[in-house]
């Protein structure tokens, strides 16, 4: 019989405030959505079970705030992450900018405390691009092309578009969250 292991697997959500972080992870975790904005504070974990294959598996999902400056999260917030989502809102082109310097931030903060590997390209990352639902898509600003563009050239990141208030795509993501994070553990 083959012997069951449970393995811990550490994702890190990032991106700018408002594009849906906590909106994403409390759909996938508990499939509960609300329309109310309530700004996290500091950095929180949840976690969910989940058999990928032969492995159980729990995915522990560790939000942010978008509004906190990097430094202030600290070392061990960034200490044995497996796998780093990255997620803009599709509606808002800064949002999506700004995804290259919370990319550089991780792999500069992944550096620091000395987790990084030699080639940045290959540490684990996913984008979402967030809130396709808006307005049945017509308030949006970022193409799939342009998204699915920047994760070819920055290392061939898998790209996801989901809706956090439809529950479209969300639990595919997490899920190529928890395989991408258990290649790399
Ligand atoms: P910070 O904690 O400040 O970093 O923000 P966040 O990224 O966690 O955003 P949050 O999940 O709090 O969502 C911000 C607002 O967007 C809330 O009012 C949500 O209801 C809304 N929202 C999140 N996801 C979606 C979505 O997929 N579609 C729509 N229409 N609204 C969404
Ligand atoms: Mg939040």
């Amino acid at each position: 019989m083959a012997t069951r292991r449970r393995t811990l697997l550490k994702v890190i959500v990032l991106g700018d405030s408002g594009v849906g972080k906590t909106s994403l992870m409390n759909q996938y975790v508990h499939k509960k959505f609300s329309m109310q904005y309530k700004a996290t504070i500091g950095a929180d974990f949840v976690t969910k079970e989940l058999q990928i294959g032969e492995k159980l598996v729990t995915l522990q999902i560790w939000d942010t705030a978008g509004q906190e400056r990097f430094q202030s999260l600290g070392a061990a917030f960034y200490r044995g992450a497996d796998c780093c989502a990255l997620v803009y809102d599709v509606n808002v082109l800064r949002s999506f900018d700004n995804l290259e310097t919370w990319h550089e931030e991780f792999l500069k903060q992944a550096w620091n405390i000395g987790m990084c590997p030699s080639d940045p390209k290959t540490f684990p990352f996913i984008v979402l691009g967030n809130k396709i639902d808006v307005d049945g898509g017509s308030s949006r600003v970022v193409s799939d092309k342009k998204a699915a563009d920047w994760c070819a050239s920055n290392g061939n990141i898998p790209y996801f578009e989901t809706s956090a208030k439809d529950d479209f795509n969300v639990d595919e993501a997490f899920l190529t969250i928890a395989k991408t994070a258990l290649a790399n553990e």
